[in-house]
């Protein structure tokens, strides 16, 4: 009877520390364990986390240091010479919230910057094609229609809401990093998607194999 008690609290505690930090244990395990350079999640062997629809960082997580540790690797694997993109979701490390770095080159040096909890409020002008590709998807390109203009809302790292209008190139960048959150690929509407040579020669050069610990 009295293990038994032991038992409760010590489950009472876990789940303690589980609320505390409003992480699940499996985002609790990707931020910790992941390397600087984090692990991409690609198609299709990670279809259940890059299909799945994200959810907003809560109040907890906010706060949280585990936050910066993941904002900082996600930065991290963003800029690394194996990936080299232009911008990256949450789902694309494991983790599906809805947050995402994009750089901004709309702004002078074209800086790299985190949205949390991002939507897109918006999207007008004429739709123009144009190339992609996705670090979750190779070595393919494709052709996509995308809107020339948006307005997003986002809460920056220290928690202040924004709401702003995005033009051009950088617009294009978000809705390509928004649709991740809601578990779209742009490969659901590319009108064309091709093979990228040099991509596919360059992924042979660096190692991309899931760490042991990942589920
Ligand atoms: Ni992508």
């Amino acid at each position: 009877m009295k293990n038994l008690f032991k038992i409760i609290c010590l489950l009472a505690v876990a789940a303690g520390c589980t609320a505390r930090s409003g992480w699940t244990a499996w985002e609790q395990t990707v931020i910790e364990r992941s390397d600087s350079v984090m692990y991409v999640t690609v198609m299709p062997a990670d279809s259940a986390i890059l299909r799945a629809t994200s959810r907003d960082l809560g109040p907890k997580e906010l706060k949280s240091a585990e936050l910066q540790t993941l904002l900082a690797k996600m930065y991290r694997t963003l800029t690394d010479p194996s990936q080299d993109g232009v911008g990256i979701a949450a789902p694309q490390v494991g983790i599906n919230r809805r947050m995402v770095l994009v750089m901004r080159y709309d702004k002078p040096g074209r800086p790299i910057e985190p949205y949390l909890n991002i939507k897109i409020d918006s999207l007008w002008g004429q739709k123009n094609p144009g190339p992609e590709g996705c670090l979750s998807v190779p070595p393919y390109r494709g052709i996509v229609q995308r809107y020339p203009n948006i307005q997003i809302s986002y809460l920056k790292p220290d928690g202040t809401p924004v709401t702003e209008q995005v033009d051009g190139y950088s617009a294009i960048i978000f809705q390509h990093e928004c649709d991740h959150l809601d578990g779209i690929l742009y490969i659901d509407r590319a009108d064309t998607v091709y093979i990228n040579k040099a991509w596919a020669a360059e992924r042979e050069e660096f190692a991309y194999e899931r760490p042991d610990w990942w589920k």
